[in-house]
């Protein structure tokens, strides 16, 4: 576990590693952005449409909302932009008996979108030093949430998308969540495996009861800032996929020669943001997903399993 004195200079780096950052892009050359333009061009207004005409026909058992978020940058800027960062955008149909209600898409109201648009930014609590939301939309415990890994707690949305409150699961979640949880079908939780960007060492197995409130925040100790963003669930466990594709900046610290990016390369495109880290190893933890152990017990590996201990994936 990293010290005082080492997330303090950690802390102090980041920021300097940020102002650079921001000197260089400014330096890039003006260039069209592949996920800024033709089918990722963002939209510039939200709009609402309703009654909307139907080209052949909706079944009628399709009865409820169908929602999607993506990055859709406030102001976009070629410079530099990676969409994993771009501000996030939720839309949404509804359908009721054969017909298509309204359309609607609103910004994730973040303080960035404000200072960019004037739109007032959502109520509610901040975490993790930004609060860009823009990876997922789902339903939990019968509300609606839209989610982001690393940081920022999620945003609760409105049946029409219009109110939203950031909110950590009720104020029972203390640190980030994912864009991933997956819900255990025979006991209604949730299982997520989530970490903060600005900690290398540690994920967290956060568990979420059928009513959507945090009953397990677990530390979990890794190295090298693993970029876990999703897990497994079984009947019995919650798998911790510790693989060695790790966040750049540490990767470009030790070796700059990179096998693997989470971004295409297409031109412009920008620095990847994770690479397989050279030597790293492949590691999977298993966790009960129904038992509260002491923290020390918690982490087991496969290979260490005895012979009924056979998890496939
Ligand atoms: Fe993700």
């Amino acid at each position: 576990m990293a010290s005082v004195i080492e997330n303090a200079i950690r802390g102090t780096v980041t920021k300097g590693i940020g102002v650079v950052a921001e000197f260089n892009r400014k330096r890039m050359p003006e260039q069209d952005h592949p996920f800024l333009t033709g089918i990722h061009r963002p939209m510039d207004s939200e709009i609402t449409l309703e009654d909307l005409s139907v080209t052949g026909t909706i079944p009628p058992e399709l009865d409820g909302r169908y929602l999607r978020i993506g990055p859709n940058p406030a102001k976009p800027e070629a410079k530099g932009y990676h969409w994993f960062t771009g501000d996030g955008m939720v839309h949404g149909i509804a359908l009721r008996e054969g017909k298509a209600l309204w359309y609607r898409n609103r910004w994730i109201r973040s303080k960035t979108v404000e200072a960019q648009t004037g739109m007032k930014h959502a109520p509610g609590p901040r975490h993790g030093g930004f609060d860009t939301v823009n990876t997922n939309v789902l339903g939990i415990a019968g509300r609606t949430w839209a989610l982001v890994e690393a940081g920022s707690y999620p945003v609760e949305l409105s049946e029409t998308l219009d109110e939203q409150t950031y909110n950590p699961f009720d104020d029972t979640l203390a640190g980030s969540f994912t864009a991933h949880p997956h819900l255990d079908p025979k006991t209604g939780e949730h299982h997520a495996i989530c970490y903060e960007a600005m900690d290398p060492d540690a994920v967290r197995h956060v568990v979420l009861s059928p009513d959507g409130k945090v009953t397990r925040e677990l530390s979990i100790k890794v190295k090298h800032g693993p970029s876990i963003h999703d897990c497994a669930i079984t009947d019995r466990y919650a798998l911790i996929l510790d693989l060695p594709v790790t966040f750049l900046d540490e990767v470009a610290d030790r070796r700059p020669q990179l096998s693997l990016s989470l971004e295409p390369r297409a031109p412009g495109a920008g620095r990847p943001a994770a690479a397989c880290r050279p030597g790293g190893r492949h590691r999977l933890g298993r966790l009960p997903a129904n038992l509260h152990l002491p923290r020390r017990q918690c982490v087991r590996h496969a290979r260490r399993q005895g012979g009924d201990g056979c998890v496939r994936l």
